[in-house]
């Protein structure tokens, strides 16, 4: 059966900034440092093959051929720890879309609880990055695929930050055309479907509820 491509992004940053977010004992202003600078490197390989439309300008100095980007992106948080990875998109890419998914999930069931939404119109044409810190059972990044497909999103890519191999299959299988970029494939999820290793409650420890 065909699966959809996972990329995994190997950097020293990323290596030494997932282990200060996965220690314990780093507090929210160092957790939220590290996210911003990992989320900056995978937002760089996520627009990695972005079309490119040529146009021509004029220099001081003569005329020159350059380029513009030839699609509409449009970014979607899964909130909220997805919050954490929209700056660093936005900053490449400022004319960019923010469109909103509102899920938590269901501590007993573990099951994606929908909340609220705020998508921009016309997602056919359009790229999407769907991102989230943190893809467990797949659960939420499954319903929120599904709906931006209902909403006619036909080109989505997942940016997730550490990923379990449950979710993962999950995704891949059921969404062989949406391509998956993450940091990290952790080992398992444990009895209440968190990550192994993992960082805890990435929501929790990036606004500082925990
Ligand atoms: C966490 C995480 C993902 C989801 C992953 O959200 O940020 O959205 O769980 O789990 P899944 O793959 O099993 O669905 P959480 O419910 O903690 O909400 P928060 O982002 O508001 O903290």
């Amino acid at each position: 059966m065909h699966h959809s491509k996972v990329t995994i992004i190997e950097h020293p940053i990323i290596a030494r900034d997932l282990t200060i977010l996965r220690d314990e004992t780093t507090k929210t202003a160092q957790f939220r440092s590290a996210m911003a600078r990992i989320a900056t490197i995978l937002a760089y390989f996520a627009l990695k093959d972005l079309p490119l439309r040529e146009k021509k300008i004029i220099t001081p100095v003569t005329t020159a051929s350059g380029f513009d980007i030839n699609t509409e992106i449009v970014v979607v948080p899964i909130l909220r720890a997805g919050l954490s990875l929209v700056d660093a998109i936005i900053n490449f890419v400022p004319d960019a879309k923010v469109g909103h998914l509102g899920m938590y999930r269901d501590e007993t069931t573990h099951e994606p609880v929908d909340y609220y939404s705020n998508l921009p119109d016309n997602l056919k044409n359009t790229l999407v990055l769907l991102v989230d810190p943190m893809l467990a059972t797949g659960g939420s990044a499954d319903d929120a695929i599904g709906f931006l497909k209902k909403q006619g999103a036909v080109n989505i890519r997942f940016i997730s930050l550490i990923s379990a191999p449950e979710g993962l299959e999950r995704i891949q299988n059921k969404y062989p055309d949406v391509s998956i970029i993450t940091a990290a494939v952790d080992e398992k999820l444990n009895s209440d479907a968190f990550i192994v290793p993992g960082l805890g409650d990435a929501g929790d420890r990036y606004f500082g509820t925990d």
